[in-house]
């Protein structure tokens, strides 16, 4: 192996510029290898837009949000949407990625994506092209890591705006409702709820009840605590009721622009406590900006481990954190299925103990 290719793809994420920073300088400085980098995700896999990555390309990026390289979540080379005769078809590029790695000399491929992008990742491996995958989303919800790069900073994001709507609450004796990213899994919410001293968590993991949440927000007015904080993963479903971001997406509208299962809790919730309720819908906030230390030095490992990876033949595998090591794992084992908080397990359990509702 002389020359390795680096993509992103799908939703940005902080620590990708960590990533590909590792990844360049692993690549140059133990192993001698050429690096190029591919510009916006599949896309200029497919369309052979690329340009190779020096240790000038990479410096000063470490702790900058986004991805130098750019991203895009619409381009599968497997399924590429082109327009014949104002019509939407699908064709199979992936032969043309083929002949554009071969064409630049890139004899293996760094895939830093979520599920999506790994799922198209295994898809290059079963046709013989050398990939190793590192495992990105603020939603840690891709299996077989103990955690992704970006969580952190998402949480990190998440529980300052918690922090700044307690007070506001409090003055104002409101209820006030953050919802977070997590359509298919609640750990935003779980963990920046705890960080952030939420009185109500709600989670696509726990179908929810309207009435017990109520329940809570007013007994808490009776002891004296005239406001409450409700943190809502934009995924959370109420027991009976429709799944709001799904209804949104199947419309193909953005739940996370238009604010989606918050604004209609809200609704709910002030009709049920008669007290006076708000709501924030932080959107893409969690998803820019610097990454928080941890994901810093989670990135650089990642990177780095994605590299030595590629140098001991390990395709077809996706760097995961397995504490304390982090340890390449067959990509089929990350992708299909999203990893989701357990009802019973520790955390809601300790949440739970200190006195968090989750309306179940
Ligand atoms: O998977 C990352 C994520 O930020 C989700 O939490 C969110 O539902 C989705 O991406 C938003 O995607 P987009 O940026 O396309 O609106």
């Amino acid at each position: 192996i002389k020359r390795i290719g680096v993509l992103t793809g799908g939703g940005d994420c902080p620590g990708l510029n960590a990533v590909i920073r590792a990844v360049v300088k692993t690549a140059i400085r133990r192993y001698d290898l050429e690096v190029v980098g591919i510009i916006d995700g599949f896309y200029g896999l497919v369309n052979d837009v690329m340009e190779p990555l020096t240790e000038s390309s990479v410096s000063g990026i470490l702790h900058r949000g986004g991805t130098i390289l750019g991203t895009t979540n619409r381009d599968n080379p497997f399924r590429y949407a082109v327009e014949k005769d104002g019509q939407l078809t699908f064709e199979d590029r992936s032969e043309q990625c083929i002949v554009n790695m071969k064409k630049r000399g890139i004899d293996a491929l760094v895939i830093i994506g979520g599920d999506g992008s790994l799922s198209i990742a295994l898809e290059f491996h079963k046709k013989g092209i050398p990939v190793v995958g590192v495992p990105k989303t603020i939603d840690n919800d891709l299996s077989a890591t103990d955690v992704t790069f970006g969580f952190d900073s998402a949480v990190t994001t998440a529980t300052e705006a918690i922090d700044k709507l307690h007070t506001t609450a409090e003055s104002h004796h409101r209820i006030m409702i953050l919802e977070v990213m997590g359509r298919y899994a609640g750990w935003i919410a779980l963990y920046s709820g705890l960080a952030g001293g939420a009185d109500v968590i709600l989670i696509p993991e726990i179908p929810f009840d309207l009435g017990k949440v109520c329940d809570h927000i007013r007994a808490r007015a009776e002891r004296g605590r005239k406001f409450s904080i409700v943190v809502i993963a934009e995924g959370a479903k109420e027991i009976g009721g429709e799944l709001v971001v799904q209804k949104l997406v199947a419309q193909s509208h953005d739940p996370v622009r238009l604010g989606g299962v918050g604004h209609v809790v809200a609704q709910k919730l002030e009709m049920c406590t008669g007290m006076e309720t708000r709501v924030t819908v932080l959107g893409h906030v969690q998803r820019g900006g610097s990454p928080t230390a941890e994901d810093r030095i989670l990135s650089t490992r990642y990177g780095s481990a994605a590299v030595d990876a590629i140098m001991s033949g390990q395709f077809g595998k996706m760097v995961a954190l397995r504490t304390p090591k982090i340890l390449p794992v067959p990509l089929e084992e990350a992708v299909g299925t999203a990893k989701q908080v357990n009802p019973d397990g520790q955390i809601v359990q300790a949440a739970k103990s200190v006195g968090i509702s989750f309306g179940d």
